[in-house]
């Protein structure tokens, strides 16, 4: 008997019939799965959660008998029917993120959807393509994520991270914009077109762009409470946190020293220079003593306490309090954060989030790096932002676009997993850039990684996945399909026949999302079926020229004032 397979691009010759049936039957489970999914949703609204049958056999009798009662007790079928809509339109085409746009953005109500341009609505991801997971490729719709969504990228080193989503969502940003990058690109192509919008804002201690310091950031200005000198000295501790996750004695008693100093130097109207100071000298008293009179008795305890300890011990907690801070040995690094010169104007935090300005926090890996004060910088910013959403009924209109790339390297904020779910409903549109799985779980530990990772509404793969376990996971995610398998038979008289039958078959095969070509990326959205989509540079888009002669511009800038920087008139450096 002669077998032969048919890949499962094609039915070469065999019936359509079984495409048929099989489209129709998935159609018909997923339109019921739908419907479960929002019973569960519309009775958890209504205050009797998990009533009703699961979903199976008695679930679709109850539908078929249109018996509202057995499906949905004490719920309207009324709001199980708006529930059902909603999930049915969400998507992250264009009508239906001007539609969102619409709503949450009081501003817009009023402007014909036909008028609102794309980035006031969303931001663009990359250009859906059709079939491209079996090999055919067609053209469609560009995606985005809209102005509720929270999103994750993963992508390789020279996947598109920059040029194709960080740079087109801040051009398109219509409200303020906080871009981190440990490299000037970013800034060289999208500032000049920022400008028009509002202040430039560029803290580069680390002369990333060797931009002259115009304005200084007070880190102590928000740093009144032990809550938020807690928040500043958990940056400058993360820098030492490897994969240990809060346990190790020093990295936890060197954050509470780290706490009482910041909190002491906010109160008396000092800097990071006290600070560093007092990490310094181990007998220092005033902190203690600054804390004490305002009120801090318990932090100002805890410093005579452990001056007073055992000197190994105390040593120790010191040491590494200094290494978490080193930065802040640094003159370079420390002049952007304590005021220098007294015409230089201090960026005001509060302000931030509801003007049209963007604000670039540029910093080197590694230690000793400004990393801590960019966390630190975008932590006094978001939480700025979520205050400012909540004095203006609860989100910020236009939101605020925050692009983290780098996040693992600059801008290591330990409760970003917990915070990402709420900034959503807060007119705050996040994007996490990652170059891995593992270097977020590095720095989130395994569980807070997978807490960001199912947080965001929107996950974006790109090229270079190169995590065994993350491949397989994100191919179980996208999902099997159905292939006709074609075979030939000869019977014993030797005459042919086709016989189709159907195998159950990964849509990617994890090797496949190894294997996504530069350029292209996976996306999945709460709600809707993972896609692949083309990504978008700018070097492709409508103002290429524009764009590349400004970041030629600024390329040149920077030439000019590293050169003027390391070979300084009259002398050597
Ligand atoms: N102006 C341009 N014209 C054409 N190609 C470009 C241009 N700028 C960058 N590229 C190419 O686009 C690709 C993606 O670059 P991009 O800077 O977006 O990568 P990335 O993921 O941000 O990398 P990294 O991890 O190094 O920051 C690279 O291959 C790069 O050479
Ligand atoms: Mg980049």
């Amino acid at each position: 008997m002669l077998r032969r397979t048919v890949e499962p691009h094609g039915t070469s010759g065999g019936p359509l019939t079984p495409w048929l049936v099989v489209i129709c039957a998935w159609s018909a489970i997923a339109s019921i799965w739908l419907a479960w999914v929002a019973g569960r949703i519309a009775t958890a609204i209504s205050g009797h959660p998990s009533a009703g049958p699961d979903f199976g056999a008695a679930f679709v009798g109850g539908l078929l008998r249109q018996d509202w009662s057995t499906l949905w007790p004490a719920t309207s079928p009324w709001l199980v029917l708006v529930v059902y809509l909603a999930q049915v339109a969400a998507s992250l085409t264009l009508p239906q993120v001007v539609a969102k746009a619409k709503w949450l953005r009081p501003s817009l109500a009023a402007t014909p959807a036909s008028l609102i341009r794309p980035g006031e609505a969303g931001i663009a991801l990359g250009a859906h393509t059709p079939g491209r997971m079996v090999g055919r490729s067609r053209k469609g719709k560009v995606l985005y994520a809209s102005l509720e969504d929270v999103v994750i990228a993963v992508m390789a080193p020279r996947a598109g991270k920059t040029t194709a989503l960080t740079a087109p969502g801040i051009l398109d940003a219509p409200g303020a914009v906080l871009a981190t990058s440990n490299k000037p690109d970013v800034w060289t192509t999208t500032a000049a077109a920022r400008e028009p919008k509002g202040t430039v804002w560029v803290f580069d201690p680390q002369a990333i762009t060797h931009a002259q310091r115009t304005w200084w950031w007070n880190p102590l200005t928000l740093t009144g409470t032990w809550e938020e000198a807690f928040r500043l000295a958990d940056h400058f501790v993360s820098q030492i946190r490897h994969d240990t996750r809060g346990e190790d004695f020093c990295a936890l008693a060197a954050q509470d020293l780290l706490t009482c100093f910041i909190l002491a130097a906010a109160n008396s109207g000092g800097t990071l220079a006290d600070v560093q100071a007092w990490l310094a000298d181990v007998t220092a008293r005033e902190p203690a003593r600054i804390l004490a009179q305002h009120g801090f008795h318990g932090a100002a305890r805890s410093v005579a306490g452990r001056q007073a300890g055992a000197p190994e011990t105390r040593d120790g907690v010191y040491e590494t309090a200094r290494t978490a801070a080193s930065c802040l040995s640094d003159p370079q690094i420390m002049v952007w954060v304590t005021p220098s010169k007294p015409d230089v104007p201090a960026l005001d935090v509060t302000r931030f989030p509801e003007s049209t300005d963007t604000l670039y926090l540029l910093s080197k890996d590694g230690a000793g790096s400004a990393a801590p004060l960019v966390a630190g910088l975008t932590d006094q910013v978001l939480r700025a932002a979520v205050r400012a959403a909540e004095m203006r009924g609860g989100r910020l209109d236009p939101p605020l676009l925050c692009v983290l790339d780098e996040a693992a390297n600059i801008c290591k904020i330990s409760d970003l997993p917990q915070l990402y779910s709420h900034f959503g409903s807060r007119g705050i549109l996040p994007i996490t850039i990652l170059q891995s799985y593992p270097q977020g779980a590095r720095v989130w530990g395994e569980q807070g990684m997978a807490a960001l990772w199912s947080a965001a509404t929107i996950k974006v793969i790109g090229a270079g996945i190169d995590d065994a376990k993350l491949a397989e996971d994100l191919s179980r995610l996208v999902g099997e399909h159905d292939v006709p398998v074609g075979s030939r038979t000869r019977d014993g008289s030797g005459i042919a026949s086709w016989q189709t039958s159907i195998q159950r078959r990964r849509i990617l095969e994890p090797a496949q999302i190894r294997a996504i070509e530069r350029g292209h990326a996976l996306v999945f959205a709460t709600g809707i079926p993972a896609a692949m989509m083309r990504l978008l540079p700018w070097y492709t888009g409508p103002h290429a020229a524009q764009l590349e002669h400004a970041a030629a511009v600024a390329t040149e800038a920077i030439t000019r004032r590293a050169q003027a920087d390391y070979n300084p008139p009259g002398g050597t450096r």
